[in-house]
């Protein structure tokens, strides 16, 4: 390590939570919040965030290429956009010193393709793993919300903004019933990484528990 570098390695934080639970709202506020400290933030999300990324996320989606992904090809997939979001965006950012702001991670990885779709969890660690070279985030933001409240929040937000529901949003309840429990069985294997937050309460009473979190930990 060069001599004065020694402070210039940004801090990493990923946003998790079910379909509707804010996860951009309070990446937003955040960001902001840092901002007006001076420090640099790179917001960015999963899957996508770069190029290669965002076109896999149409594939993922919006089924891009004319036919769904088998669960197999969907998991692979989700692991290449992240794997490319990793090497051009999350480690370049972080070695220069700026906080990474991501709305998923790999943690979404085990709540829906391992909890939701079944496939298996040891198999699902070690692809993740692989994908980002071992460096995890530093903190993880889970904010748990009611299935169906998040799905309210998302029929309002379509009908203000015009939009249409993807493919893993037409997923049965009972599937995302399972992506809320899966994040709770994270929250519970690695307390030292994952917080759950009650996101069931007015943006900026959460925003204030997460910059509670953040400034404990890292300022
Ligand atoms: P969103 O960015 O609008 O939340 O949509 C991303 C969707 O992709 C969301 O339904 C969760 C799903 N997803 C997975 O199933 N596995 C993953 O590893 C990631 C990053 C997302």
């Amino acid at each position: 390590m060069k001599e004065g570098s020694r402070n210039m390695s940004g801090r990493f934080i990923t946003f998790e939570g079910p379909e509707g639970s804010g996860k951009s709202t309070q990446i937003r506020l955040l960001a902001e919040k840092l901002e007006s400290l001076g420090i640099e933030v790179a917001m960015t999300r999963e899957p996508g965030g770069t190029p290669v990324g965002e076109s896999i996320r149409g594939i993922l989606q919006h089924d891009a290429a004319g036919e769904s992904p088998l669960p197999r090809a969907e998991l692979m997939l989700f692991a290449a956009s992240r794997a490319q979001l990793m090497g051009a965006l999350i480690l370049p950012a972080l070695e220069r010193g700026a906080w990474v702001l991501c709305d998923r991670f790999i943690d979404s990885t085990m709540a829906y393709q391992g909890f939701a779709r079944g496939m298996d969890i040891d198999t699902l660690d070690r692809i993740n793993d692989f994908a980002i070279g071992g460096r995890k985030p530093d903190l993880t933001v889970v904010l748990d919300l009611d299935v169906e409240c998040g799905f309210l929040r998302l029929r309002q937000r379509y009908r203000d903004e015009d939009g249409a529901h993807d493919r893993f949003e037409r997923e049965a309840i009972e599937f995302h019933q399972r992506v809320r429990d899966g994040y709770r069985r994270l929250a519970k294997r690695e307390p030292g990484r994952i917080h759950l937050l009650d996101s069931d309460r007015p943006i900026e009473v959460v925003a204030s528990e997460v910059w509670m979190l953040v400034k404990e930990r890292f300022l």
